[in-house]
């Protein structure tokens, strides 16, 4: 692995990697030894959209490694002000040791990737959000015993997370229902990848079909971040998306929920819902630090 732009761009064989060195990192925390394996190794955090988890569970991540994160805004930095990511890349790449970048467009993350000659993760685009789906499938592995095999069904909007969640559980081995209104499809180049996995992915305007039989359902918010303008068109057109009680009966009684989190209590989630899987939403959360201390463990120090 030479970059984590997407997760089209790894083998499976690539992503168990990652989760079982996410998986030892984690134990390894718990038992109050983390390894030092970021020594004098300085990452670039670039961020042009809002970040709670991603960014506090790098700088945290990377601390713990041992080496330094430096937060950049990206509305602070000269990029705001029309340097070309080409430019911006070239500067990065030679001072740090690595750049995580989150912004809208997935062509300035593969651009920084192009022109910096160190290893670039995606921290999210509008495409695809690569950390946060090896976080769920590392924490859905940790519940359930294993990947292959899960029904996984997606309620929401076909964005990022959709995209990613398609991907990385199909190339996992687990069948995934994509429910999303008409106008809401994942990005037309994922359809063309599902496509391969034949009956094992489906794509319907049914949120009931999503949920049957789930042992894992995902939902995340209806208006991301960058549409807020479009917030009242999407109450409509999401509304009867929600995950809420009686969706939740159709599932396995052991199914899970997973949410990338910030959660819209009264959209995409009842706050029972929420509640009930609580403890599975902040686990993913957790593992957020763990997996990202494994990416950038594998890209920097041979792991
Ligand atoms: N899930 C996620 O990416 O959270 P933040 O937006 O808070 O980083």
């Amino acid at each position: 692995m030479e970059h984590l732009l997407k997760l089209s761009s790894l083998t499976p064989d690539e992503i168990i990697h990652i989760l079982d060195v996410a998986d030892e990192y984690k134990r390894l925390h718990k038992a109050g030894t983390d390894p030092k394996d970021l020594q004098g190794k300085a990452i670039a955090l670039m961020f042009g959209k809002h970040s709670t988890r991603t960014r506090t569970s790098l700088e945290v991540g990377i601390y713990q490694m041992g080496g330094l994160g430096t937060y950049l805004s990206a509305a602070d930095m000269q990029i705001a002000r029309g340097e070309p990511i080409q430019d911006t890349a070239r500067v990065l790449g030679r001072y740090y040791d690595a750049i995580v970048y989150r912004t809208f467009k997935q062509s300035d993350v593969d651009a920084l990737a192009r022109y910096s000659g160190v290893p670039v993760v995606s921290g999210m685009t509008d495409y695809a959000h690569p950390l946060q789906v090896l976080t769920d499938l590392m924490t859905v592995r940790e519940y359930k015993g294993k990947l292959a095999g899960l029904k996984a069904g997606f309620v929401g909007d076909g964005y990022n997370m959709a995209n990613s969640l398609i991907v990385g559980c199909l190339m996992m081995g687990m069948d995934f229902t994509i429910a999303c209104p008409n106008g809401y499809r994942p990005s037309a180049d994922v359809l063309f990848f599902a496509r391969e996995y034949g009956d094992h992915f489906k794509l319907t305007t049914a949120p009931d079909e999503a949920a049957r039989g789930a042992d894992v359902l995902f939902t995340d918010v209806w208006t991301s971040m960058g549409m807020e303008r479009e917030t009242e068109r999407r109450r409509r057109d999401f509304s009867g998306f929600c995950l809420d009680a009686a969706r939740m009966a159709l599932a396995k009684p052991d199914c899970i929920v997973q949410h990338p989190l910030p959660a819209h209590r009264g959209e995409e989630i009842t706050p029972d819902v929420f509640e009930t899987h609580a403890d599975e939403i902040f686990d993913e959360a957790e593992n957020r630090l763990h997996v990202e201390k494994a990416v950038l463990g594998i890209l920097l120090a041979g792991k």
